[in-house]
């Protein structure tokens, strides 16, 4: 099991260094695309201005898009959500398995991102000592997911009490993430590290990026190269990017989530009081609509070609209870809209309320998923 899992983590790491050295095109898929798919999942009427964006050939130059990151591929991945975010394994009734692992892959996903609650698998100050039976558990999904030849992203999910109280709470951030650090140091590059999911409440702009500094500086000393991805405030909402104050460091990815418009893709979330009144919500890409998305998107480019940062969207998705056609016209859309702009992206989820995946049956949501991978 070592010498497969060393033969694999070399092979896994020539395949990421030469990949560095193939130009990419994000726009092959999309012309292609454009060509072939149903008229009632093209987000884009005729009519609509970002038409031109979309080239004749699969060389023509865009107009507007990210800088590449040297090593950062064009990620098109699912969240595995509602697993580890929960409050405890289980507790969303989400078990990742190998299987289910193997199933993304299989499906065309070259990447996953692994929410973890890893606050809730502390042990006392001052050492703040994660469980090995949490750490075993992600152990396992990343070797799964390594194994599959998924890059995978681990972001510390749902610390809800760093949000109300960063002061005090701190010191456990930070604990944990010199934990993590030294115990996932010598995995390949492919797994990225991503700081803190959608920082909220307390955690203003000032406290964020002072602990950004911080568990920077940690995370360095074990891991000097490892990519590490940090979103903005306001629950990383494409307008907290400004914020942000970037540490001087060639390795690093600003996170962005969309979830717009809110009501279209959060109508009837049982976690939402009122959201019932929202059910019934459309989304047919309307040049008003559509034009909304590219404008969102295109001032994230705008701020990452100026502070020279490539961008993920580490989390968009529309809730199940959202009209099918809605629901697969607005997931392609944000799909395309960021793959135009060298945007690589994350769908929430697999297989919880947002999913395009049946985990117990093991069954994909095949209208959706050809949506996101044409
Ligand atoms: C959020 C969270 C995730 C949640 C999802 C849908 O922004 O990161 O935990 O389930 O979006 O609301």
């Amino acid at each position: 099991m070592k010498t497969r899992l060393v033969t694999l983590l070399i092979l896994l790491w020539i395949l990421f260094v030469s990949s560095c050295d193939i130009p990419r095109d994000p726009y092959f898929d999309v012309a292609t695309s454009a060509a072939n798919s149903a008229p009632t999942l093209d987000p884009y009427p005729v009519s609509n201005s970002e038409t031109s964006e979309i080239p004749a050939t699969p060389s023509a130059t865009p107009t507007r898009q990210a800088e590449a990151c040297p090593g950062l591929p064009a990620l098109h991945g699912v969240n595995l959500g509602n697993a580890l975010d929960a409050p405890w394994p289980g507790a969303w009734g989400v078990t990742m398995t190998e299987a289910m692992i193997q199933s993304i892959a299989d499906a065309g996903f070259n990447a996953t991102r692994l929410p973890v609650r890893f606050s809730a698998y502390t042990g006392a100050a001052p050492d703040y000592a994660l469980s090995e039976s949490i750490l075993a558990t992600v152990d396992q999904i990343i070797l799964w997911g390594l194994d599959a030849g998924l890059i995978i992203l681990l972001d510390v999910h749902h610390f809800n009490s760093l949000m109300q109280s960063p002061t005090t709470e701190e010191a456990r951030f930070l604990a944990i993430w010199e934990q993590l650090a030294s115990r996932y140091q010598s995995l390949p590059a492919t797994v990225y590290f991503e700081l803190l999911n959608e920082p909220h409440g307390e955690m203003d702009a000032e406290t964020w990026n002072r602990l950004v500094a911080q568990s920077m500086t940690l995370i360095r000393q074990t891991n000097p190269t490892r990519t590490i991805v940090i979103g903005g405030v306001d629950y990383s909402r494409i307008e907290a990017l400004e914020f942000l104050v970037w540490p001087d460091d060639p390795h690093l990815a600003a996170a962005f989530h969309y979830y717009e418009p809110f009501e279209f893709t959060h109508q009837g979330a049982s976690w939402l009081a009122g959201s019932s009144n929202w059910l019934g919500t459309s989304w047919t890409g309307t040049p008003d609509e559509a034009a909304a998305i590219q404008q969102a998107f295109d001032r994230a480019v705008d701020w990452s070609n100026a502070h020279q940062i490539p961008l993920i969207l580490g989390e968009f998705g529309a809730i199940g209870n959202a009209e099918s056609t809605s629901r697969q016209t607005w997931t392609g859309a944000i799909a395309r809209t960021a793959e135009r702009r060298g945007i690589g992206w994350f769908y929430w989820d697999l297989c919880s309320e947002f999913g395009l995946y049946n985990c117990e049956k093991g069954k994909w949501d095949k209208d959706l998923l050809d949506v996101l991978l044409p």
